[in-house]
């Protein structure tokens, strides 16, 4: 109940942000486009997605001999065009699952098939290069879902198999991006089904542990949960080592300030042009106006030389006062 009324809340935040967002396409979308991109492997994963692809399916019943029409479990449905516009869509589902998967009713072993981590296909290869991949991996092994490995925590959890796809890198719409990263976070801490199949512990409840944070939804909407809580790093341009919550940002001057964190977080891969029109941080601007980060070097020196004025005009009346008596 809780975590629907959580995912409720977090959905409306989510939904302006979505309208937020203009008609402009990023590049990536463009060329991930589905209209636009043929997978080689379409027809074969047709296989699958007969089946996979939607709330329904139909086989062939040996033993009556003709077909029968089932539901397919709702955790089992992979969206095609998600799948299409995912890194990986140019692989085949057999690629990563066994072949034997194509023979339906699927052989029951099959359910303890290993499957391949990021670094198995990642490590090491001077083409990923520019992603530090093992930097990313210790990175994971030092944060706090780590210890979670052993009741099935691994990369895929954030980096869904079927759609996850690159935002941040390629980010044309910040907001969008915010969008799907914090997304990713809240699968689980804004659905405690999903939660409690890793842990025991009780539901954490997400509005309630931020309510010290004013104007929450506003705050949810410009940054990521990643920004709070992560260690910054230089290596890698999105941090994975997430500190435990006592460890969390909570001062408001690590971003409403000159220094803000937000330049070396969400906004490090612009974060190289600092001023822009006289204003601190100036990349910033270009999605939102941070109170104290967005501080303008002329406005500051024209209230200072306003200050200065005052301060000569009341001089000036005090010293006239004691020349008139
Ligand atoms: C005729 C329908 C059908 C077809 C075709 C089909 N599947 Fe399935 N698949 C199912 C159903 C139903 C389940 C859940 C029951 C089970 O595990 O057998 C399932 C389960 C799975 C699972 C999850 C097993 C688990 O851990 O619970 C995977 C992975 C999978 N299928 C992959 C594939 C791949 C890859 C293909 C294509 C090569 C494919 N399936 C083709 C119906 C189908
Ligand atoms: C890049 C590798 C990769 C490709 C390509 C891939 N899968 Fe998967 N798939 C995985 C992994 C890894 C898991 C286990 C996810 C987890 O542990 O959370 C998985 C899980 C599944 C499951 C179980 C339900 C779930 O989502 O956890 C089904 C069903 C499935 N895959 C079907 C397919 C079908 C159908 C295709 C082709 C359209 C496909 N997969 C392509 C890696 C892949
Ligand atoms: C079975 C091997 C395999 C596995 C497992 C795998 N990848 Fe990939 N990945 C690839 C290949 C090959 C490409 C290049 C696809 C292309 O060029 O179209 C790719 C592309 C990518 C890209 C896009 C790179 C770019 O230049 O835009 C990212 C990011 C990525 N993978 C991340 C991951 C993450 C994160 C995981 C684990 C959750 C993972 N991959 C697991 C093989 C794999
Ligand atoms: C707790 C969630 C979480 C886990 C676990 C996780 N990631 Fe990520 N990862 C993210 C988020 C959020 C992003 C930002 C996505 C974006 O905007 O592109 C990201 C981005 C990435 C990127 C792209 C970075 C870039 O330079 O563009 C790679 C590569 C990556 N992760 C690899 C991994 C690998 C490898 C693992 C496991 C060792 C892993 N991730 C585990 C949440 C996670
Ligand atoms: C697949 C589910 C899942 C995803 C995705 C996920 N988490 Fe978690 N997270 C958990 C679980 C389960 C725990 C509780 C761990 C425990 O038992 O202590 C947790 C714990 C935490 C904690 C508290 C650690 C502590 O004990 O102080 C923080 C902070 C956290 N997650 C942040 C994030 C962020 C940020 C993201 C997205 C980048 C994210 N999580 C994505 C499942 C998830
Ligand atoms: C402005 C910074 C900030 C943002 C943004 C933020 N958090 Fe937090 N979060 C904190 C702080 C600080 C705490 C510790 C609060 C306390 O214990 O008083 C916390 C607590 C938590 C906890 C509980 C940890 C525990 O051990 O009790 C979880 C889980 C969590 N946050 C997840 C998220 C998720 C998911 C998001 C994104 C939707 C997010 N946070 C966004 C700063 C932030
Ligand atoms: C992780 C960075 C971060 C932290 C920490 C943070 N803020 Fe913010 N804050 C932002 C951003 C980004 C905005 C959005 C500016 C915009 O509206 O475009 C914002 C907006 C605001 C606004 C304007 C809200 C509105 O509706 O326009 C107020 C007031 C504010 N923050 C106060 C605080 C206070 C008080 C704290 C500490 C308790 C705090 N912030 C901590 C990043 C942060």
């Amino acid at each position: 109940m809780q975590s629907t009324w959580i995912a409720f809340c977090f959905g409306a935040f989510f939904i302006p942000a979505s309208l937020f967002s203009s008609g402009a396409k990023t590049e990536n979308n463009m060329i991930n486009d589905t209209t636009t991109y043929k997978s080689p492997y379409y027809k074969d994963n047709e296989r699958c997605f007969k089946c996979h692809g939607q709330n329904q399916y139909e086989y062939l019943n040996e033993n009556l001999g003709h077909n029968i029409k089932a539901l397919m479990y709702s955790e089992l449905i992979i969206d095609r065009d998600k799948f299409y516009k995912a890194n990986h869509k140019d692989f085949s589902c057999i690629d990563c699952h066994s072949a034997d998967y194509v023979n339906f009713p699927h052989n029951g072993k099959l359910r303890m098939e290993q499957m391949f981590n990021c670094l198995d296909c990642h490590g090491g290869d001077e083409k990923f290069a520019r992603f530090n991949f093992e930097e990313i991996q210790a990175q994971y092994q030092k944060s706090v879902h780590y210890k979670l490995e052993n009741e099935g925590f691994t990369c895929w959890k954030c980096h869904g198999p079927h759609d996850y796809r690159i935002s941040i890198r390629n980010s044309e719409d910040i907001r969008e991006t915010i969008v799907y990263d914090n997304n990713i976070c809240l699968q689980c801490h804004a659905n405690y089904d999903r939660f409690k199949l890793l842990t025991d512990r009780e539901e954490i409840n997400i509005v309630r542990k931020h309510d010290w944070l004013p104007n929450q939804e506003t705050h949810f909407r410009n940054v990521r949960c990643i920004e709070c809580h992560t260690a910054v790093s230089d290596t890698v341009l999105v941090s994975h080592l997430i500190l435990p919550g006592a460890q969390a940002v909570k001062k408001c001057n690590e971003c409403h300030s000159k220094n803000s964190l937000l330049m070396s977080t969400l906004y490090k891969f612009q974060s190289k042009e600092q001023r822009r029109y006289g204003f601190y941080n100036g990349i910033i601007l270009n999605q939102s106006y941070v109170i104290g980060a967005n501080r303008n070097e002329f406005l500051n020196l024209l209230s200072l030389v306003i200050l200065g004025i005052v301060a000569v005009i009341v001089i000036l009346h005090i010293y006239f006062r004691i020349i008139r008596k």
